[in-house]
């Protein structure tokens, strides 16, 4: 059989990779101006990490996990990275070091899930996690954050849904409330819930399952059910999106796949990107209980991250294009060797290039040269490289001349900066150094 990519894990190739790096980049500025640092955790961790943080009824970890033992430890590729992250907050005892920690990543996940668009197996996100802050003022700046970084990269329509599940008494509350509300119609529920329905009857209401979502849409809401002190930070969060400027759409039915989350739970969904059912651009909350789980003080925290797949269907496919600065075409053994060093010196001064080594005739060289975009167009033939030049082809203006071959990396380069200039085009664009 042909060897393929394991099914829903995708190959991105280098003009999609533009893209990406479109986001990434504007996701990594916008992240640091906001004052996170970027974390990079291991892509394996230890499989009791994932199973005890984000809870053992979930999907995630009855049936998505791709794990494995090796050397007698059971190990996992990472479903999600808060659990990672809180490890290692806890693992180099950073509370310790500074109050409030801000951490943003970027990375593969994996999850075993049945593929489809904008649903994979592998699978890119990016996210923050924020540690040492009790809220509601960082919920609030965090869900503005987003916001803000949708809108910068495009994204033309999204709603922000958010809820709260309390802290663990409420929550203890509302499960026995929820308990009550399913008993009735256990039976009819699906075999999933009808299994979770004593350990995790909010799992049900997270079920995509017609005989579940009927059975739900009546169930108690959790927002009657908040103590005074979850009802005080529910309200400050609201308030402080109101200050922000930030619409919202209040969903009690929110209750998000992961069981780690405490008080503010918020996903954000678009609303104009053709995505079915895999409409959650992204997702997040608060899990104050986390960091002590893993042994580590009582500190708070709260976190979110998106889908890099979903935003670049939610995003406008914006030109952006690799350009070339110098394209050097030699086109005989002694312009090869002189278009080799020139290149060096090019690319020493910032200018990209790239030699071909083909060995070609110079009409295929040139119609390389054009469908990259290069700039300029440098023939190095026997003729030019005996007189001590180089022919430059201006490929944009479609103009020709000779550069002496001394000293013609800084004319090019020379060259470039004033194309830029005249262009409007910025010199890192004409230069090719984007
Ligand atoms: P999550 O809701 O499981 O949350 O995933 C967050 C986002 O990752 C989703 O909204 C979606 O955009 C993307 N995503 C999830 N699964 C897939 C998949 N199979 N294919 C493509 N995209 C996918 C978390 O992962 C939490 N760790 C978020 C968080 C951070 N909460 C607190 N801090």
């Amino acid at each position: 059989m042909e060897l393929r990519a394991v099914r829903g894990m995708n190959d991105i190739l280098p003009e999609e990779a533009l893209r990406w790096h479109y986001l990434e980049s504007t996701f990594r500025s916008h992240a640091e101006l906001h004052g996170y640092g970027e974390v990079r955790t291991p892509i394996l961790e230890h499989t009791s990490l994932f199973t005890r943080q984000i809870g053992e009824t979930t999907d995630v970890v009855e049936k998505e996990m791709y794990s494995f033992e090796r050397h007698s430890d059971n190990l996992t590729l990472r479903p999600e990275g808060t659990a990672g992250a809180a490890r290692a907050y806890v693992e180099h005892g950073i509370n310790a070091k500074e109050p409030v920690s801000r951490w943003y990543y970027l990375g593969p996940m994996f999850r075993a899930e049945r593929p489809a668009k904008g649903r994979y197996r592998q699978f890119y996100q990016a996210g923050c996690e924020h540690f040492g802050d009790p809220g509601p003022l960082c919920d609030a700046e965090m869900i503005d954050f987003i916001a803000a970084y949708l809108r910068k990269i495009g994204v033309s329509g999204f709603a922000v849904h958010v809820n709260s599940l309390g802290s663990a008494g409420t929550r203890e509350r509302y499960r026995a409330a929820l308990v009550e509300h399913f008993a009735p119609v256990r039976s009819t529920l699906s075999e999933d819930s009808q299994r979770r329905f004593e350990k995790n009857p909010l799992r049900i209401l997270d079920s995509k399952d017609p005989r579940d979502r009927e059975a739900s849409a009546s169930a108690p809401s959790i927002l009657d059910m908040l103590d005074d002190a979850d009802a005080a930070h529910w309200k400050g969060l609201l308030r402080y999106l109101d200050v922000l400027g930030v619409p919202v759409v209040i969903d009690p039915t929110l209750v998000r796949g992961l069981d780690y989350y405490t008080r503010t739970l918020f996903e954000i969904r678009a609303t104009d990107a053709d995505l079915g059912a895999q409409s959650a651009l992204l997702g997040g909350g608060r899990y104050d209980n986390m960091v002590e789980g893993l042994g580590g003080p009582k500190v708070p925290a709260i976190g979110f991250a998106m889908g890099l797949e979903r935003l670049l269907v939610s995003t406008p496919a914006s030109p952006v294009t690799r350009s070339l600065g110098c394209y050097l075409a030699p086109l005989a053994d002694i312009g090869a060797d002189k278009a080799l060093v020139l290149a060096r010196e090019l690319r020493a001064l910032g200018v990209t290039a790239e030699v071909d080594g083909r060995g070609g005739r110079l009409k295929a060289m040139l119609r390389r040269a054009d469908s990259l975009g290069a700039h300029l167009c440098v023939l190095l033939g026997d003729t030019e490289i005996a007189r001590g030049v180089v022919t430059v082809k201006n490929l944009r203006a479609h103009t020709q001349d000779e550069l002496p071959l001394e000293g013609a990396a800084r004319a090019l380069c020379d060259r470039i900066a004033a194309i830029a200039g005249s262009t409007g085009t910025d010199n890192d664009e004409a230069r090719g150094a984007r």
